[in-house]
C-alpha cells in the first residue's frame, strides 16, 4: 500500500517538477532576451575560446587575445574561457566602476586550486567586513609613516647585505626574488635572513610554482609538490606564531604585522590558522610582483642607457651628499622624481598583474550592456595602459612621460597598476619603497652588462620565470671600478 502510495506521488510530482522546471527555463529566457549582452563569441560549447587565449599567451605579443576582439567588438566584449561565460573590459571607466563596485555589484573570484595554496583565510580571498578590516589593518602597517620611521632602514639594509655578496655574474631575478622575500619577512615578523629563512624561502618557492601549474593533483607532480610545500611553510609558520602568542602573553610584544595580528588588529583575536593563512598570502603578493618589477626596471634602463645616466645621477646626487656606509632616510627617497618616472614606466609597460578577475553578484548594467548575474569580468590593466589612446607610442619605454613637465597627464583610472577600490593594493608604497631603495644601490655601486645567453622577453606575460643574468663590476664611492 505504501509502496502504492509512494509511486503514485512519485507519478504526480514528476510531470510536475517537468513543467515548473520548463516555466522557470521560459521566463529565464525571456528575462535574457530583455537584456543586451557585450558583443562577442563564446566560441565552442564547454571550452569555448580557451585555446585562443591560451594560445594568444605564448607569443611575445602582450596582448594578441583582447586587441583581436576590442577591433571586431569594442572595449568591453564577451568570451566564454575557463568554462565560464566571462566579459572582458579594455575600457578605464569600466574596470574603475568594476574596481569600485566590488562587495556591492561584484566579488573576488578565484578559483579552489588557488585557494588550497593561499589558505581559506587569506586577505585576497575575504569578503565583506571581515575584508574590510582586514584590508586597513594590512594598509596601516605599509604606509607612507610605518615605512618613513621603522621600515626604510630594513629595507636599505637588507638590500645593501644582499649586493654585497653578490658575484660577477648575477642571476638578478633570482636575487630581486631572495631580496623580497627576505623584506616581507623582516617586515612581517621581524626575521632576519638566516638558515631558516632561507629554508622557508626553498619551500615557497614550490608553492609559488604550483600558481603557475595545472591544479590536478594527479596530473601535476609540480601542483602536488606545491600542496605538500604549503603544508610545511604552514607548519614552519605556525611554530613562530605559537611562540610569539607566548611571548605576547608573557608582555613582550613586537611591533611587526605579526604582532598586530597576535593583538586581535583592532576586533576579536584571530586564530592561529587564520594568522598563518594571513602570512602566507601576504607573502605570495608581495613576492613575484615586486621582484619581476625589480629586474624589468633594470632590464628596460639597460636598454634605454639615457635613461640610466639620468637616473644614475639622480642616484650619485644623493649619495654624493652622504657617508659612503650611510643608510638612505626619507627625504631621500622623497627626492628621487626620475626613479618614479622609471617605476612607473615599468609598471606600466611590464604589467605584472595584468588585470584582476571578478564575478557578477546581480545583473549588472555596463556601458548599455547587461552582464549576467554569476558571470565572471576581467578588468584589464594591461590593455589600456598598452593602448594607443591613453598613451603615445604606448609600446614604447618612456620614463620621461611620467614627468610633471611633459605635458601630458594621466587620469587616475587609466594607469591602474595596482588596483583600486576596497581591494587596492596595501603595498603600493613599500613596493615603491623597495625597488627606489634596489635601484639606488645598484646604479651608485655597479655597472652590469646582460648575459647574451638568457634575455628576458620585454613582455613577461609568461615568461616570468627566467632570470635575467648580468655580468656586474662593482665601483667604490668616486666612481672607480674595484
Ligand atoms: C610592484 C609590486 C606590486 C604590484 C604591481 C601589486 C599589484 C596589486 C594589485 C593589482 C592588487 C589588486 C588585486 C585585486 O584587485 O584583486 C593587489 C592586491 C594586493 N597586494 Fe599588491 N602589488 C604589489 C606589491 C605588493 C606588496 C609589496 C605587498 C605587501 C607586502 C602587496 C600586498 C597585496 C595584498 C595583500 C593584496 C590583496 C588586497 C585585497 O584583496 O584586499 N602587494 N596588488
Amino acid at each position: 500500500m505504501e509502496l502504492f502510495q509512494a509511486s503514485g506521488l512519485t507519478c504526480l510530482l514528476i510531470p510536475t517538477a517537468f513543467f515548473v522546471t520548463f516555466v522557470l527555463l521560459l521566463l529565464r529566457a525571456s528575462g535574457r532576451r530583455g537584456r543586451r549582452l557585450p558583443p562577442g563569441n563564446l566560441g565552442l560549447p564547454v571550452i569555448g575560446e580557451t585555446l585562443q587565449l591560451i594560445a594568444a599567451y605564448k607569443t611575445e605579443n602582450p596582448e594578441p587575445f583582447i586587441d583581436d576582439r576590442v577591433r571586431r567588438f569594442g572595449a568591453v566584449f564577451a568570451t566564454h574561457v575557463f568554462g565560464e561565460p566571462t566579459v572582458f573590459s579594455a575600457d578605464p571607466e569600466t574596470n574603475r566602476f568594476i574596481l569600485q563596485n566590488e562587495g556591492k555589484l561584484f566579488e573576488c573570484s578565484y578559483p579552489r586550486s588557488l585557494c588550497n595554496l593561499l589558505g581559506k583565510h587569506s586577505l585576497l580571498l575575504m569578503k565583506g567586513s571581515l575584508h574590510k578590516r582586514m584590508h586597513s589593518l594590512t594598509m596601516s602597517f605599509g604606509n607612507s609613516s610605518i615605512i618613513r620611521d621603522h621600515l626604510l632602514v630594513d629595507i636599505d639594509r637588507l638590500i645593501r647585505l644582499n649586493l654585497e655578496s653578490w658575484s660577477d655574474r648575477v642571476l638578478l631575478m633570482e636575487e630581486a626574488k631572495k631580496i623580497t622575500f627576505e623584506l616581507t619577512l623582516k617586515q612581517l615578523m621581524s626575521f632576519d635572513p638566516c638558515d631558516w629563512t632561507e629554508s622557508l624561502r626553498k619551500e615557497y618557492v614550490l608553492v609559488i610554482e604550483g600558481f603557475f601549474s595545472v591544479p590536478l593533483p594527479i596530473f601535476s607532480t609540480t601542483y602536488r609538490r606545491a600542496i605538500k610545500a604549503r603544508t610545511k611553510v604552514a607548519e614552519a609558520l605556525s611554530l613562530v606564531v605559537r611562540q610569539r602568542r607566548k611571548q605576547c602573553e608573557a608582555g613582550a610584544r613586537k611591533k611587526d604585522m605579526l604582532g598586530a595580528l597576535l593583538d586581535g588588529g583592532g576586533g576579536s583575536g584571530f586564530s592561529d590558522e587564520q594568522i598563518v593563512d594571513f602570512l602566507v598570502a601576504l607573502l605570495v603578493a608581495g613576492y613575484e610582483t615586486t621582484s619581476t618589477i625589480m629586474t624589468l626596471a633594470v632590464k628596460f634602463l639597460t636598454e634605454t642607457p639615457r635613461a640610466l645616466a639620468q637616473l644614475k645621477e639622480e642616484h650619485d646626487k644623493i649619495r654624493a651628499g652622504k657617508y659612503p656606509c650611510e643608510g638612505l632616510d626619507w627625504n631621500d627617497y622623497k627626492s628621487m622624481p626620475f626613479t618614479q618616472c622609471v617605476i612607473n614606466e615599468t609598471l606600466r609597460v611590464a604589467n605584472i598583474i595584468g588585470g584582476v578577475f571578478r564575478r557578477a553578484m546581480t545583473d549588472v548594467n555596463v556601458k548599455g550592456y547587461t552582464i549576467p548575474k554569476g558571470w565572471k569580468v576581467f578588468a584589464s590593466f594591461r590593455a589600456v595602459h598598452l593602448d594607443q589612446d591613453h598613451f603615445k607610442e604606448a609600446r614604447t619605454f618612456n620614463p620621461w612621460r611620467w614627468q610633471s613637465n611633459s605635458g601630458s597627464t594621466t587620469p587616475g583610472n587609466i594607469f591602474t597598476p595596482f588596483g583600486g577600490g576596497p581591494r587596492l593594493c596595501p603595498g603600493y608604497e613599500l613596493a615603491r619603497v623597495e625597488i627606489s631603495v634596489f635601484l639606488h644601490h645598484l646604479v651608485t655601486r655597479f655597472s652590469w652588462e646582460p648575459a647574451e645567453e638568457d634575455k628576458l622577453v620585454f613582455f613577461p606575460t609568461t615568461r616570468t620565470q627566467k632570470r635575467y643574468p648580468i655580468y656586474v663590476r662593482r665601483h667604490d664611492a668616486s666612481g672607480q671600478c674595484i
